[in-house]
Parts: structure tokens; C-alpha cells; sequence
């Protein structure tokens, strides 16, 4: 019996079997079952995978309890400060930090993908004017599919990487066209001369009649949002579009399927949730009575950007956010929404009532990552928008680790059945 393994005792029968224990890098070992059914007849059964790890990856680390977040192991804290969202995606995507003459090479290659071809401009002109820029999201970008084919032989390295290298410049430019749309505002096209982020907020806010001055405060907050989203392990989205693409789907979709899974209220659409609540609550004489409710042990209320699934001490893109959302709300002009006063007020009252502090219930990343997008002018449905752009940096890397691990499988979940057993059809005049 190997010392690495555990071994698993059927009591019904007395039946055993060895099973390895496999070690990470760091963080939890796991117990390889992949032999389970044949050795013991038996499943796993693990709802929401809470105890299932679904692959093996190299790309992003969480501890949750310790607060730590790093991609390909640099510390989230140090990319935050020091790198961008373009370097952290080069990063994220083949593994390494990129040499100055890798940078400018991958910088020059995303800007020369940013145009859409312009048929697609058909699609998102068919969308009504009310039509949710996430909903357009899932459309358009399963969409490209059916625009790229001298890139969909997932087969094929090169191929995979110009899908990869589009997806990161072509996902900005649709979503920017979406919320144009949406909003009755004329299209505009990507300038290359910008930077990756001054390019997004460009392509969104500015008039082909005037010219437009990207803020760098704005800029910079945007970057960080980007930064700190860009990765995080096998979530909902992420999980989404590797079991996606574990049939042999094209990116595009898969990407798509990623986008339809974030678009949920439980996953992307948190921050938007924040500014929501500030906007119930209206006015701070109202803080005391939504606290008491939030505490009410009787009442479903929940402060929205409080607490966190993963985690339970500090989440510490939460902590380097913090910074920038107090920075911005000092900086900018005219910003003395009484909304801002109420989110300052409840991160205050977060932070020192025992009910909050008691259960680490401390503003989360989407709580400070919803005030800089309303403070910069963002409406509130692209908010998730927001989100998918910068995720798409994580799904592109696991969906290209996914391609080349010889280990991995079709996705095929088993279940438990507990349906009705065998039973004969009833003529329907007889039921
Ligand atoms: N406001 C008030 N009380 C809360 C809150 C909150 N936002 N969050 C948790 N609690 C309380 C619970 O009532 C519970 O109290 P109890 O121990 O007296 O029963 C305790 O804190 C622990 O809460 P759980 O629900 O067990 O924590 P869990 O890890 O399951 O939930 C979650 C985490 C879902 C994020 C939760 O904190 C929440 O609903 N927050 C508000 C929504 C939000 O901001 N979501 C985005 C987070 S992003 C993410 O988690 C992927």
C-alpha cells in the first residue's frame, strides 16, 4: 500500500480499493477517483463540485482563507500595482512575464485585431434598443464563429492562438458597439494609437462630433478593475467554457457559453447588486434600519458587497481596489452623490459592528469595483459587461491549457438517480 493514497472501504460488502493522492504545487491534495467506478462500482456524488477539483492547471492560485490570489504565481497585489491588464493577459495566456520585444509584439498584434468585420454590425443592429448589452454579448460573440473560420481548427496551435488574440481585442469593441446601441448613440470604431483600456473608454464614451479625452484616473481605475478580474480559477464561467469546449466547440462559442454563465445573478452581476441597494437606500438617515434588517436573523436582507463563497478572512482584491475607489471618489470632480456618502457610511459600519466583524462580513471587491463604475459614468447594465471583457483574458489561458492536457476528458457528469424505477406506459383514456 502506497503511502500517498488512501484506501476505501465499501462497509456493505467489505470491498477495498487504493486510490493515489495527487500533491499540488500548493493547496489541497486531491484524491484521483478516476478508477472508482471500475475498482468499486461507485460514484462521487458532489453538487456545485464544492470538493471536486475538475483539472489540473498551472495558471491561477486562490487561498481563500489566507487571502491570497496569484496568477501563474505572481502575487495578485504586485500585478496590480506594477503591471496592466494587457501584460497580466500575455501572463495569463503562455505563462510567462513577456520580454519588452514580446510586449510590443502582442500589443501591436491585439491592436490590429480590435475592428469587427463589419457584417456584424447587421447583428447588433438587430437587437432592439432595449436589449440588455449582456444579452447582445452572448449573441455577437458566439457570432464570431461564423466570421473566422482560418482560425477554428482547435487542432491547430497557430489557429488557437489567433482565436485567443482576437477574442481579447474583438470582446471590447463588440461590447462598446453593443452598449452604443443600446444607448441610440452612433458607433465608434477602435483608435490604435490608444492603449488597450483608453481604447475601451474611447470606443464607449466619446462622439464622432467632438473629440474626447480619456481621464487617466478613469483609465487607471479601469485598469485595475481589468487586472483584478482577469483570472479566477475554475468559477462558474470558467468551469463553463472548459466543459464547453471539452466537446471540441470552437472558442467563440465556447467564450459565449462563459459570458451566458457569468451574465447570472449570482456570479457577474454582484456589483451591479451594490449600486442597487445604495440607490434603495437613497438616503443615509435609511443606513440604520437596512442594517438591522441585514442583522434580522428572521429577514432574507442581505447587504449586497458584503462577505464572499471563497473568501472568509480577506479578499484581497477587495483590499487594492479599496484604495483606487477612495482615490477616485477624492479626485473627480463633482462627485458628492449621496450614494457615495451611503457606501462610505456602510463600509464604515461593515467594518466595526460585531455582527459584520464577528463573520468577516467586509466589503468584497464588488461592492468598491460597482462605486468606481458608477463614478465613472457606467451604466449600470454594462456593469457585467465590464466583467466579461476582463474575464475573457482567463477564459482564453484555461481554454488553451484545456487544448493541450492529454488528460482531459469529454465533460460527462454522472448523476444519482432517484426518479421513479421501471414502469409500464398507461394508455393516456386510462390515466
Ligand atoms: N449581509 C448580512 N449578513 C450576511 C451577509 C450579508 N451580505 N452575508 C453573509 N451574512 C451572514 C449570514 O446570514 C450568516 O449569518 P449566521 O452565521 O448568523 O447564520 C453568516 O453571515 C455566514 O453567511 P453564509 O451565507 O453562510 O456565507 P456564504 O459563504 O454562504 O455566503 C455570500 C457568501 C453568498 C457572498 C454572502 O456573503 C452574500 O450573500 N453576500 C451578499 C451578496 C454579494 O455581495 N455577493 C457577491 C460576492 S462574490 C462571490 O461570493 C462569488
Amino acid at each position: 500500500m502506497s503511502e500517498n493514497s488512501v484506501t476505501i472501504t465499501d462497509n456493505r460488502n467489505g470491498s477495498q480499493a487504493e486510490f493515489e493522492i495527487l500533491n499540488p504545487v500548493v493547496g489541497n491534495s486531491c484524491i484521483d477517483v478516476r478508477q472508482l467506478n471500475a475498482k468499486l462500482g461507485l460514484f462521487t456524488y458532489d453538487p456545485g463540485f464544492q470538493a471536486t477539483a475538475s483539472c489540473k492547471s498551472d495558471i491561477t492560485y486562490i487561498d481563500g482563507d489566507e487571502g491570497i490570489l496569484r496568477y501563474r504565481g505572481y502575487p495578485i497585489e504586485q500585478l496590480a500595482e506594477q503591471s496592466n491588464y494587457l501584460e497580466t493577459s500575455y501572463l495569463l495566456m503562455y505563462g510567462e512575464l513577456p520580454t519588452e520585444s514580446q510586449y510590443r509584439e502582442f500589443e501591436h498584434s491585439i491592436k490590429h485585431h480590435t475592428i469587427v468585420h463589419e457584417a456584424l454590425m447587421q447583428f447588433i443592429n438587430g437587437f432592439n434598443n432595449n436589449a440588455h448589452p449582456m444579452a447582445m454579448m452572448v449573441g455577437v460573440v458566439g457570432a464570431l464563429s461564423a466570421f473566422y473560420h482560418d482560425s477554428l481548427d482547435i487542432s491547430d496551435p497557430q489557429h488557437r492562438d489567433l482565436s485567443a488574440r482576437r477574442l481579447l481585442a474583438k470582446v471590447p469593441t463588440i461590447a462598446a458597439l453593443c452598449y452604443r446601441h443600446a444607448s441610440g448613440k452612433p458607433p465608434v470604431y477602435p483608435r490604435n494609437k490608444l492603449g488597450y483600456i483608453e481604447n475601451l473608454l474611447h470606443m464607449m464614451f466619446s462622439f464622432p462630433s467632438e473629440d474626447y479625452l480619456v481621464s487617466p484616473i478613469a483609465a487607471r481605475a479601469m485598469e485595475l478593475i481589468f487586472v483584478l478580474h482577469a483570472d479566477h480559477e475554475q468559477n462558474a464561467s470558467t468551469s463553463t467554457v472548459r466543459l464547453s469546449s471539452s466537446s471540441g466547440a470552437n472558442p467563440y462559442a465556447c467564450i459565449a457559453a462563459g459570458i451566458a454563465s457569468l451574465w447570472g445573478p449570482a456570479h457577474g452581476g454582484a456589483n451591479e447588486a451594490v449600486i442597487r441597494m445604495l440607490e434603495e437606500i437613497s438616503n443615509p438617515s435609511e443606513i440604520p434600519g437596512y442594517v438591522k434588517r441585514a442583522k434580522d436573523k428572521d429577514d432574507d436582507y442581505r447587504l449586497m458587497g458584503f462577505g464572499h463563497r471563497i473568501y472568509k478572512n480577506h479578499d484581497p482584491r477587495a483590499t487594492i481596489i479599496r484604495k483606487a475607489c477612495n482615490d477616485l471618489l477624492d479626485e473627480l470632480e463633482g462627485i458628492n452623490q449621496p450614494m457615495f456618502e451611503i457606501a462610505k457610511q456602510l463600509e464604515r459600519i461593515a467594518l466595526e459592528d460585531d455582527y459584520f466583524v464577528e463573520r468577516n462580513l467586509y466589503p468584497n471587491v464588488d461592492f468598491y469595483s460597482g462605486i468606481i463604475l458608477k463614478a465613472l459614468d457606467m451604466p449600470l447594465n454594462m456593469f457585467t459587461v465590464v466583467f466579461a471583457m476582463a474575464r475573457t483574458a482567463g477564459w482564453i489561458s484555461q481554454w488553451g491549457e484545456m487544448m493541450t492536457d492529454n488528460e482531459q476528458r469529454i465533460g460527462r457528469p454522472r448523476q444519482l438517480y432517484m426518479g421513479d424505477e421501471l414502469r409500464d406506459y398507461v394508455d393516456i383514456r386510462q390515466r
